[in-house]
């Protein structure tokens, strides 16, 4: 199997240095962050972004945070980083599951006389480590979907893949690891609009490691897709409800449609910290709305008459019914629904 040398997220001792997503591929730039407010900025602002990858970014500000808590009132002020760190962005659930295990160590600590950096910095660890390890099995568990299905070419939506992780990627993992089997013969790359991920972050990535990709503009699926030549729909997720409704980057539940009625399948393929299990559905996911910017301007030219009304939603859902096959690395689940989930995930 293969492995990637992106790697967006670095830990330097009292810093965080984060690949700056928002000038690729123009430009390689890192930030580097230095508490907790500056990480949640970074997050919010899209410096680093995809779900896990904001899961492990938020971790490691904590441990910025830790490190500058004043001694006397040191769970005072890593609860106020809790707080301004979940409120940096609202759909992706593995930002709230990894502050949930940095809580559970300060917790551990309470009544230690100062912010224990040294365990937080350790689970941060872990998490990164963790994400690595974990989107390598995801990709050998979809490629294998794939190989029982025969060579074909994929689609994809959005950037899933080492810029969105701790590395490698969750759908863009199961395209690589696919790729590398012979199991694929191109990548089909949504530009993924307003934001551009796709064009800007997928379409490198997998130049970088030169799989043949195709980049179209997303409305361009479903004539791609009558073509007869795309095999699956392999995309990544923020949230994953109970019952197996899927949020994702805006754009995936209309793909999902069409996939559906082309006879394409549809994978999902997400960390088990993107499952949230105490929602019944995804009707009761939150779905972040951005700048009204992204859509009245290109660059900065404004292509958009001024005063015209804005819906900017970045996540919608998509059903359950419409997705073949969840992938996470404890296992796959076909046909999602209720019982299904709790049963993989205990
Ligand atoms: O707004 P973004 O770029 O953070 O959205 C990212 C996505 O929607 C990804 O598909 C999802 O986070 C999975 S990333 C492995």
């Amino acid at each position: 199997m293969t492995t990637t040398s992106i790697d967006p997220i670095r830990w330097c001792d009292d810093a965080l240095e984060l690949l700056d997503q928002r000038v690729l591929p123009e430009r390689y730039e890192w930030l580097r962050v230095r508490d907790a407010d500056e990480t949640a900025q970074a997050i919010t602002s899209m410096v680093v972004r995809g779900a896990p990858a904001i899961g492990i970014a938020a971790a490691y500000g904590m441990v910025l945070a830790a490190q500058r808590s004043p001694e006397s009132d040191w769970p005072t002020h890593l609860e106020a980083a809790i707080q301004r760190l979940a409120d940096s962005r609202p759909t992706a659930v593995n930002l709230f599951w990894a502050l949930s295990r940095m809580r559970a160590v300060l917790e551990r600590h309470r009544h230690e006389p100062q912010a224990p950096g040294a365990a937080l910095l350790r689970v941060a660890r872990d998490i990164h480590a963790q994400d690595k390890t974990d989107n390598l099995t995801l990709g050998r568990l979809g490629s294998e979907l794939i190989a029982r299905d025969g060579q074909c070419s994929v689609m994809t939506h959005c950037n899933t893949g080492a810029l969105a992780t701790g590395g490698y990627g969750t759908a863009l993992g199961v395209i690589r690891a696919a790729w590398a089997q012979g199991l694929i013969t191109r990548v089909h790359v949504n530009e993924t609009r307003p934001w551009l991920q796709g064009a800007r972050l997928t379409a490198w990535e997998l130049h970088q490691e030169g799989i043949p990709a195709v980049l179209a503009v997303d409305s361009a699926a479903s004539l791609l897709m009558a073509q007869g030549e795309i095999g699956w729909l392999i995309v990544g997720a923020d949230r994953i409800a109970a019952n197996g409704d899927v949020a994702n980057k805006i754009g995936t539940y209309a793909l999902a449609v069409q996939a559906r009625h082309h006879g394409v399948k549809v994978m999902v393929v997400a960390p088990s910290s993107t499952f949230d299990l105490a929602l019944e559905s995804g009707a009761a996911i939150p779905i972040e709305t951005r700048d009204a910017r992204e859509l009245t301007h290109q660059g900065e030219r404004r292509v958009a008459p001024e005063g015209i009304e804005i819906f900017n939603p970045v996540f919608d859902i998509t059903p359950a019914t419409l997705i073949d096959a969840i992938v996470c690395e404890h296992g796959v689940i076909k046909t999602p629904e209720h019982g299904s989930i709790e049963r993989l995930l205990g």
